[in-house]
Protein backbone atom coordinates (compact mmCIF):
# COMPACT_ATOMS: atom_id res chain seq x y z
CA UNK A 1 0.00 0.00 0.00
CA UNK A 2 2.52 2.43 1.09
CA UNK A 3 4.45 1.61 -1.79
CA UNK A 4 1.76 2.27 -4.21
CA UNK A 5 0.89 5.59 -2.99
CA UNK A 6 4.91 6.64 -3.37
CA UNK A 7 3.67 5.87 -7.12
CA UNK A 8 0.58 7.90 -7.23
CA UNK A 9 2.77 10.67 -5.82
CA UNK A 10 5.44 10.82 -8.29
CA UNK A 11 3.34 10.09 -10.85
CA UNK A 12 0.96 13.12 -10.06
CA UNK A 13 4.39 15.24 -9.93
CA UNK A 14 5.41 14.03 -13.04
CA UNK A 15 2.13 15.20 -14.46
CA UNK A 16 2.51 18.78 -12.65
CA UNK A 17 5.98 19.42 -14.78
CA UNK A 18 4.52 18.60 -17.63
CA UNK A 19 1.68 20.61 -17.21
CA UNK A 20 4.29 23.69 -16.36
CA UNK A 21 6.39 23.43 -19.63
CA UNK A 22 3.40 22.90 -21.64
CA UNK A 23 1.79 26.39 -19.97
CA UNK A 24 4.58 28.45 -20.16
CA UNK A 25 8.36 27.81 -18.84
CA UNK A 26 8.74 31.28 -17.75
CA UNK A 27 6.09 31.32 -15.07
CA UNK A 28 7.87 29.04 -13.15
CA UNK A 29 11.48 31.06 -13.24
CA UNK A 30 12.69 34.00 -11.01
CA UNK A 31 11.71 37.52 -12.18
CA UNK A 32 15.55 37.67 -11.68
CA UNK A 33 15.82 35.55 -14.46
CA UNK A 34 13.33 36.32 -17.07
CA UNK A 35 14.82 40.41 -16.34
CA UNK A 36 18.49 38.97 -17.02
CA UNK A 37 16.67 37.16 -20.22
CA UNK A 38 15.20 39.91 -21.93
CA UNK A 39 18.03 42.33 -21.39
CA UNK A 40 20.21 40.02 -22.87
CA UNK A 41 17.65 39.80 -25.99
CA UNK A 42 17.57 43.43 -26.22
CA UNK A 43 21.73 43.95 -25.89
CA UNK A 44 21.52 41.77 -29.18
CA UNK A 45 19.04 43.94 -30.61
CA UNK A 46 21.39 46.56 -30.23
CA UNK A 47 24.34 45.21 -31.37
CA UNK A 48 22.68 43.86 -34.68
CA UNK A 49 21.24 47.32 -35.00
CA UNK A 50 25.22 48.99 -34.46
CA UNK A 51 25.91 46.30 -36.95
CA UNK A 52 23.82 47.05 -39.59
CA UNK A 53 24.60 50.82 -39.64
CA UNK A 54 28.44 49.57 -40.11
CA UNK A 55 27.66 48.18 -42.83
CA UNK A 56 25.76 50.49 -44.12
CA UNK A 57 28.79 53.21 -43.54
CA UNK A 58 30.66 50.58 -45.64
CA UNK A 59 28.71 50.08 -48.38
CA UNK A 60 27.65 46.54 -47.91
CA UNK A 61 24.00 46.59 -47.86
CA UNK A 62 23.24 43.54 -48.81
CA UNK A 63 24.50 42.12 -45.84
CA UNK A 64 22.15 43.96 -43.93
CA UNK A 65 19.49 41.46 -44.62
CA UNK A 66 20.65 38.50 -42.29
CA UNK A 67 20.66 41.09 -39.41
CA UNK A 68 17.30 42.09 -40.24
CA UNK A 69 16.00 38.44 -40.43
CA UNK A 70 17.48 37.95 -36.91
CA UNK A 71 15.65 41.09 -35.86
CA UNK A 72 12.30 39.81 -37.41
CA UNK A 73 12.47 36.17 -36.14
CA UNK A 74 13.11 37.78 -32.21
CA UNK A 75 10.57 40.08 -32.49
CA UNK A 76 7.66 37.66 -31.98
CA UNK A 77 9.30 36.20 -28.93
CA UNK A 78 9.76 39.38 -26.92
CA UNK A 79 5.98 39.44 -25.18
CA UNK A 80 6.81 35.97 -23.78
CA UNK A 81 10.10 37.38 -21.69
CA UNK A 82 7.26 39.76 -19.89
CA UNK A 83 5.66 37.46 -17.87
CA UNK A 84 3.03 39.56 -15.83
CA UNK A 85 5.29 40.35 -12.11
CA UNK A 86 8.58 40.46 -13.41
CA UNK A 87 8.96 44.09 -12.15
CA UNK A 88 12.74 44.12 -10.81
CA UNK A 89 14.78 46.74 -9.50
CA UNK A 90 17.27 46.08 -12.79
CA UNK A 91 14.01 46.51 -15.00
CA UNK A 92 13.92 49.04 -16.91
CA UNK A 93 10.15 47.38 -17.92
CA UNK A 94 6.83 50.16 -17.57
CA UNK A 95 4.36 48.79 -15.83
CA UNK A 96 2.03 50.33 -18.85
CA UNK A 97 3.27 47.08 -20.67
CA UNK A 98 0.82 45.18 -18.47
CA UNK A 99 -2.07 47.57 -18.54
CA UNK A 100 -1.40 47.98 -22.16
CA UNK A 101 -0.64 43.95 -23.05
CA UNK A 102 -2.66 44.13 -26.68
CA UNK A 103 -0.65 46.88 -27.76
CA UNK A 104 2.95 45.84 -26.39
CA UNK A 105 2.42 42.94 -28.32
CA UNK A 106 1.22 45.47 -31.28
CA UNK A 107 4.44 46.73 -30.83
CA UNK A 108 6.68 43.53 -31.00
CA UNK A 109 4.90 42.74 -34.26
CA UNK A 110 5.37 45.99 -35.62
CA UNK A 111 9.52 45.22 -35.36
CA UNK A 112 8.60 42.14 -37.16
CA UNK A 113 7.31 44.27 -39.68
CA UNK A 114 9.65 46.86 -40.21
CA UNK A 115 12.35 44.13 -39.61
CA UNK A 116 11.30 42.29 -42.84
CA UNK A 117 10.75 45.42 -44.80
CA UNK A 118 14.52 46.52 -43.75
CA UNK A 119 15.49 42.67 -45.19
CA UNK A 120 13.52 42.92 -48.40
CA UNK A 121 14.96 46.00 -49.37
CA UNK A 122 18.52 45.35 -48.19
CA UNK A 123 18.15 42.13 -50.30
CA UNK A 124 17.67 44.25 -53.47
CA UNK A 125 21.19 45.69 -52.72
CA UNK A 126 20.05 49.40 -53.01
CA UNK A 127 22.07 51.59 -51.08
CA UNK A 128 19.23 54.57 -50.98
CA UNK A 129 16.47 52.47 -50.49
CA UNK A 130 17.63 51.08 -47.83
CA UNK A 131 19.36 54.14 -46.27
CA UNK A 132 15.23 55.67 -46.57
CA UNK A 133 14.02 52.53 -44.09
CA UNK A 134 16.81 52.47 -41.96
CA UNK A 135 16.36 56.45 -41.81
CA UNK A 136 13.15 55.72 -39.68
CA UNK A 137 14.21 52.24 -37.92
CA UNK A 138 15.23 53.20 -35.01
CA UNK A 139 12.11 55.45 -34.40
CA UNK A 140 10.07 52.96 -36.10
CA UNK A 141 10.94 49.49 -34.76
CA UNK A 142 12.49 50.58 -31.84
CA UNK A 143 11.07 53.31 -30.42
CA UNK A 144 7.54 52.83 -31.12
CA UNK A 145 7.70 50.53 -28.02
CA UNK A 146 10.63 51.69 -25.85
CA UNK A 147 8.59 55.01 -25.57
CA UNK A 148 5.56 54.26 -24.10
CA UNK A 149 6.93 50.56 -22.43
CA UNK A 150 10.64 51.48 -21.10
CA UNK A 151 12.15 53.95 -18.64
CA UNK A 152 14.39 55.95 -20.79
CA UNK A 153 18.58 55.24 -19.95
CA UNK A 154 20.27 58.59 -18.33
CA UNK A 155 21.76 60.60 -21.02
CA UNK A 156 25.27 60.02 -20.98
CA UNK A 157 27.42 63.34 -22.81
C1 LIG B 1 7.87 45.39 -27.97
C2 LIG B 1 8.73 46.26 -27.24
C3 LIG B 1 10.17 46.50 -27.62
C4 LIG B 1 10.72 46.58 -28.89
C5 LIG B 1 10.04 46.44 -30.23
C6 LIG B 1 12.14 46.83 -28.69
N1 LIG B 1 12.42 46.92 -27.36
FE1 LIG B 1 14.26 47.19 -26.55
N2 LIG B 1 13.44 47.12 -24.66
C7 LIG B 1 12.10 46.98 -24.38
C8 LIG B 1 11.90 47.01 -22.94
C9 LIG B 1 10.56 46.94 -22.21
C10 LIG B 1 13.17 47.16 -22.36
C11 LIG B 1 13.51 47.16 -20.86
C12 LIG B 1 13.62 45.72 -20.39
C13 LIG B 1 13.95 45.58 -18.92
O1 LIG B 1 14.90 46.26 -18.44
O2 LIG B 1 13.29 44.78 -18.25
C14 LIG B 1 14.13 47.22 -23.49
C15 LIG B 1 15.51 47.36 -23.34
C16 LIG B 1 16.41 47.51 -24.39
C17 LIG B 1 17.85 47.69 -24.22
C18 LIG B 1 18.61 47.74 -22.90
C19 LIG B 1 18.98 46.31 -22.51
C20 LIG B 1 19.71 46.24 -21.17
O3 LIG B 1 20.87 45.83 -21.16
O4 LIG B 1 19.12 46.59 -20.14
C21 LIG B 1 18.38 47.80 -25.49
C22 LIG B 1 19.86 47.98 -25.85
C23 LIG B 1 17.28 47.69 -26.43
N3 LIG B 1 16.11 47.51 -25.73
C24 LIG B 1 17.44 47.75 -27.81
C25 LIG B 1 16.38 47.62 -28.71
C26 LIG B 1 16.53 47.79 -30.14
C27 LIG B 1 17.82 48.16 -30.87
C28 LIG B 1 15.29 47.58 -30.67
C29 LIG B 1 14.89 47.63 -32.13
C30 LIG B 1 15.68 46.93 -33.07
C31 LIG B 1 14.38 47.28 -29.58
N4 LIG B 1 15.08 47.32 -28.41
C32 LIG B 1 13.05 46.99 -29.73
C33 LIG B 1 11.09 46.82 -25.29
C34 LIG B 1 11.25 46.75 -26.67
Amino acid sequence: MRLLGTGVVIGGLAAMVLAGCATGQMAARKPEEVVAERQRLMKLHGALWKDIQDKAKAGNVEAIAVNAEALALNAPRIPSLFPEGTMTEKSKAKPEIWQKWPEFEKAAMNLKMESEKLRDTAKTKDANATQAVMKSFGKNACGTCHQPFRVPPPKQG
